[in-house]
């Protein structure tokens, strides 16, 4: 672990040389850019030192694409990945996100949720009905019947570890360090939520088992669509 460090060191420079012409013997080719990556991000989740290093094999690629153009942007925080991302084009960001959207992955086990039957009613009510009184659809009109995602760009809910859930709410609640810098729907839905919902949303998703698959956008609903626009429009928007 001592030279974990300094490999990513190198790495990270490696790549974000390979911008520029070829000076040293190293290929720039997809292999050669993905290696920094897969030293923070191999096949399943987890947690090293004090951050918390999410699967981003067999999620979809517009998905990821979006994501690592919200890094590189600004909209999204973790310096080490904006960094690394600094000088990439839009172009070798989509084929970096297509690669990994292909990859294999490993899913976490289904934990069983430490929740009251309430508890466990109002989320399967968010999940599958939303509440119209405060605006907020059911999460399963955008993230498929099956909560597995619907491609390209919205990812499924099945299969993500308690403790990202509950960072990326936090990220989206509070602003600033993670994803709360984007006004778009999901961080307006997460902003409707209270506490409480979030809490038990984040421990009862992990507690289904991934089945089925992802639909596609065309089943999505025409204002579901509308309040997504930024994201399915992969335009993102300016700071
Ligand atoms: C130093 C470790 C590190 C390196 C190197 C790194 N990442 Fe990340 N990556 C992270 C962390 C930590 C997060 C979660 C940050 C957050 O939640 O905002 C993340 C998040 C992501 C996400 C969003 C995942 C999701 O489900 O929303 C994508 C996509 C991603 N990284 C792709 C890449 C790619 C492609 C590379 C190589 C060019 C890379 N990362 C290099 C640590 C790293
Ligand atoms: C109006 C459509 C819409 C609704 C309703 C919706 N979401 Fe989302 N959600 C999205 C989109 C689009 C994204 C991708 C965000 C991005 O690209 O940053 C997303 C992303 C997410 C993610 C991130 C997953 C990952 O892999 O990082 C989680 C978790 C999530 N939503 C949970 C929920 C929950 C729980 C609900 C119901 C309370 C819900 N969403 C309702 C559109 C929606």
């Amino acid at each position: 672990m001592k030279s974990f460090a300094f490999i990513l060191l190198a790495m990270i420079s490696g790549l974000a040389n390979a911008a520029e012409p070829a000076s040293s013997e190293i290929p720039d080719t997809l292999d050669e850019r993905i290696k920094p990556c897969i030293i923070c991000h191999r096949d399943a989740d987890r947690i090293d030192r004090d951050a918390y290093f999410p699967r981003i094999a067999g999620k979809p690629a517009g998905y990821l694409y979006n994501q690592l153009r919200n890094f590189r942007d600004g909209r999204r925080y973790y310096q080490p990945m904006a960094i690394l991302l600094e000088n990439m084009s839009d172009e070798y960001m989509r084929e970096i996100a297509e690669y990994f959207a292909s990859q294999p992955y490993t899913y976490v086990e289904p934990v069983a949720p430490a929740l009251s039957s309430a508890e466990t009613q109002s989320v399967e009510t968010l999940v599958y009905s939303g509440d119209p009184e405060r605006n907020l659809p059911a999460c399963n009109a955008c993230h498929g019947e099956a909560l597995m995602g619907m491609q390209p760009a919205i990812p499924g809910l099945l299969g993500l570890p308690h403790a990202y859930l509950a960072a990326q709410f936090g990220g989206w609640r509070n602003g600033g360090i993670m994803r709360g810098q984007t006004p778009d729907c999901m961080s307006e839905i997460a902003k409707k939520l209270t506490q409480e919902e979030v809490n038990a949303l984040a421990l009862w998703l992990p507690g289904l088992p991934v089945s089925g698959q992802s639909a596609g956008t065309e089943t999505l609903a025409p204002e579901l669509a509308q309040r997504c626009q930024t994201i399915l429009s992969g335009k993102g928007v300016s700071r």
